[in-house]
Formats: structure tokens, C-alpha cells, sequence
């Protein structure tokens, strides 16, 4: 249990990641242009209180010490709904494992509105609890839906189409001036992964080059740790169905790619992918996917890309971050395990602070999965 509680909290600090990430790598963007003030200072202190706060949140939801007899009792009394949902469909073992957010989660009044508990239902998420029980109340729904198609996923996102008073920011616009390397700001997104500033870059024209002279054709893929879906949406410019995996940690990532007219999968970094063997053409693995994610379930993560890509499919590690060390001694052997064909395989210094003082690099490979086996 102490040894799920660690790993499911690394997988969290792994996706909290995600946006540490995106600002490190912007903040050396930055920085490699003249003397543009960098405003990294305050994102970073802001990123770091983020994640301070969800972990204090979530140790304190599940004691580290045996519950004492009271609340063990009260952890015992279960739900109605959960003993009715009990017999209608087995539970993960890892809800069973939390049973304190679990019975919070499902205390409520049946046929009614559902209690306003938003991030419980991702703690629990995070926690391995996957697939949640179903529930009988009605989810609560923004005041305005959005009023015409999402024509240009770059446009901003309309505003009062989803809930967001669970988070500082009570608007979409308040989340694209807060923190735009989250991926809210579509002037920025409008330009990511079309241009080539360094060797870490692949534009999204070049993956399509490559593609053509293999003689490959991607027409379905899966963005693991998608953010917002800007993938998704500069692939739609080319007729490519992405489905993007998103988590709501710190700002309203699902809402966004859905209002952006995106398929957003809930679903976290240890979930088996949703998706039957062999049947996309291409898997790219974003900011989420980074040393913080114990190597077994990398490992795993890996071996489960291979299963859903088709014989001849891409692999695409965007800004893959470990130490040198790590690259070297456990990543490429464990990448290597694959066996497929590298097609791009780029190292680099992570000249930020963080990857300068802990001897970090960046990897951006390409890799293509070999037609048989
Ligand atoms: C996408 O599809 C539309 C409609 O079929 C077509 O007009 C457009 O040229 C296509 N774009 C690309 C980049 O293939
Ligand atoms: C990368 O960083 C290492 C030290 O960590 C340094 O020795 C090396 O010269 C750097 N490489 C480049 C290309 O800057």
C-alpha cells in the first residue's frame, strides 16, 4: 500500500510535470533571446505552490499512519450506491485500497445533482482508481454552452462553457494571461509544432515528410499527456484524427480540448491505453512523459504504445527529459527494448537551472515500430 501510495504519487508529480516542464522549456526559449525580461521567477514559484498544495492535499486525504478505529469504522459504513454499484460491477483494487475518498466520493443523493467535489474524482483517478464507479446523479453543467463549432481550434475558448470555480482563475482568458505556457494562450499555440528552432524540434511538416518517403500514412494518433490538445489541433489542420489523454491538474485541460472540438480521454499515465492493438498510426508522448515516472511503469507505458501501434507506426518522445546519466544507462537500453527503427534521435542540454544543476538533457526521438516481429 505504502508502495502504491509512492508510485501513484510519483505518477502524479510526473504529470504535474507536464507544466514545470512546458515553463522550463520556455523559460530557455527565453532566455536564449536577448534581454526579454524572463518572467520565470514568479511561473516557477507559482508551479512549485501548485504542486506543493495537490501533494499536501492528497497525503493528508490518505493518512500515512494505520486510521485509528473511528475513522475505519466510518471508512467501513459504505454508501448505499457503492453496495448496490458492487454488485453490478466489480471495483478496481485500488478504489477498494482508498476507501475514505472512495465513500466520500460516492456519498450522495441518489437521482440528484452531484455534490460540487470536482478534483476528488481525479484524486482518486490518480490514485489508480480506474475505471470509477459509475454514479446516479446528474453532473453539474456550466451556465453557457458554447454557441457555434470550434471552426478554427485556435480561436479563444468561449468563456462560461465550463466550471471553473474550484480554480483561481474563473476564466479562460484569466487562465491564457496567468500562465500561457499551459497552454491556454491560442496566440501561442497557434505557431507550437510548426517551426524548427533547434534539433529538439519536430515540425509537424517534417513528421509528415518522413511519413510520405516511408511510404506511411498517419491518419489516427494518440497524444498521451496532451495538455490542452494543441497537437490534436495542428494535426485537424491535416485531416489527422488525434485523441488526446489529458488530466485537469491546476487548470481545466479536458474542457479545453473538448471546446476546442477535440476528443479529450480522461485517463491517466498508468491506465492502459483505450485503444485496441494495432490500430493507430503514430503515438507522441509530450511534456507528461518524463523521468519523474518510475521506470518499470515506463516500461509498461512503453510496451503498451508498441501494442496499440500498426506495424510501421511512429513513435514520437517530444521533449523526453532525464539526466545524462539516465539517458544513457537506463533510457536508451530500455527505449532500445522496442526495437524499433530510429528514424530521429536528438540529445541535448537542458540549459535551465533545474537541468543544469541536476545534469539533465532532452531527448526527442522518432521511432518507427518494425512491420513484423
Ligand atoms: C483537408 O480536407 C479538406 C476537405 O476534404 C481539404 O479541402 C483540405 O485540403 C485538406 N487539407 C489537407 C492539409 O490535406
Ligand atoms: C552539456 O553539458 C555538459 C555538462 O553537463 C557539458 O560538459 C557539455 O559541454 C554541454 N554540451 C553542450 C553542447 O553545451
Amino acid at each position: 500500500m505504502g508502495f502504491t501510495m509512492g508510485l501513484n504519487l510519483l505518477l502524479l508529480l510526473a504529470m504535474v510535470a507536464t507544466n514545470i516542464f512546458s515553463l522550463y522549456h520556455l523559460s530557455s526559449t527565453i532566455q536564449s533571446k536577448p534581454p526579454a525580461a524572463a518572467p520565470v521567477p514568479d511561473h516557477l514559484i507559482h508551479q512549485l505552490s501548485t504542486i506543493r498544495a495537490t501533494i499536501n492535499h492528497l497525503t493528508s486525504l490518505q493518512p500515512s499512519a494505520p486510521p485509528s478505529k473511528k475513522t475505519l469504522s466510518a471508512a467501513t459504513t459504505a454508501p448505499s450506491d457503492l453496495l448496490i454499484y458492487t454488485h453490478i460491477s466489480p471495483i478496481a483494487s485500488s478504489c477498494k485500497d482508498n476507501p475514505i475518498l472512495l465513500h466520500q466520493y460516492m456519498n450522495y443523493t441518489p437521482f440528484a445533482v452531484c455534490p460540487n467535489e470536482a478534483p476528488l474524482a481525479e484524486d482518486l483517478i490518480l490514485r489508480g482508481c480506474h475505471p470509477l464507479p459509475r454514479r446516479r446523479c446528474f453532473s453539474r453543467t456550466p451556465s453557457a454552452a458554447a454557441s457555434s463549432l470550434p471552426t478554427d481550434p485556435f480561436s479563444p475558448l468561449p468563456e462560461k462553457t465550463a466550471l471553473l470555480n474550484h480554480y483561481n482563475c474563473k476564466t479562460f482568458s484569466c487562465f491564457a494571461g496567468l500562465k500561457p505556457e499551459t497552454g491556454f494562450d491560442m496566440k501561442v499555440e497557434k505557431s507550437r509544432f510548426l517551426t524548427y528552432r533547434s534539433d529538439l524540434d519536430l515540425p509537424i511538416s517534417q513528421l509528415f515528410q518522413i511519413a510520405k518517403s516511408a511510404k506511411s500514412v498517419i491518419r489516427l494518433a494518440l497524444d498521451i499527456g496532451g495538455g490542452t490538445g494543441t497537437f490534436a489541433a495542428q494535426m485537424k489542420l491535416q485531416n489527422v484524427t488525434v485523441v488526446t489523454t489529458t488530466m485537469n491538474l491546476g487548470a481545466p485541460y479536458n474542457e479545453a480540448v473538448a471546446l476546442r472540438g477535440l476528443v479529450p480521454l480522461h485517463a491517466p499515465l498508468q491506465q492502459r491505453l483505450p485503444v485496441f492493438d494495432g490500430v493507430v498510426d503514430l503515438v507522441r508522448c509530450g511534456h507528461a512523459v518524463n523521468r519523474w515516472i518510475p521506470v518499470t511503469s515506463m516500461e509498461f507505458l512503453f510496451f503498451d504504445v508498441d501494442r496499440v501501434l500498426r506495424g510501421g507506426g511512429y513513435f514520437l518522445l517530444d521533449h523526453f527529459f532525464s539526466k545524462k546519466v539516465d539517458l544513457e544507462k537506463v533510457f536508451t537500453p530500455l527505449i532500445g527494448k522496442l526495437a524499433y527503427r530510429k528514424v530521429k534521435w536528438a540529445v541535448a542540454n537542458k540549459t535551465d537551472s533545474s537541468g543544469v544543476k541536476n545534469g539533465e538533457v532532452f531527448l526527442t526521438a522518432l521511432l518507427q515500430k518494425p512491420l513484423t516481429k
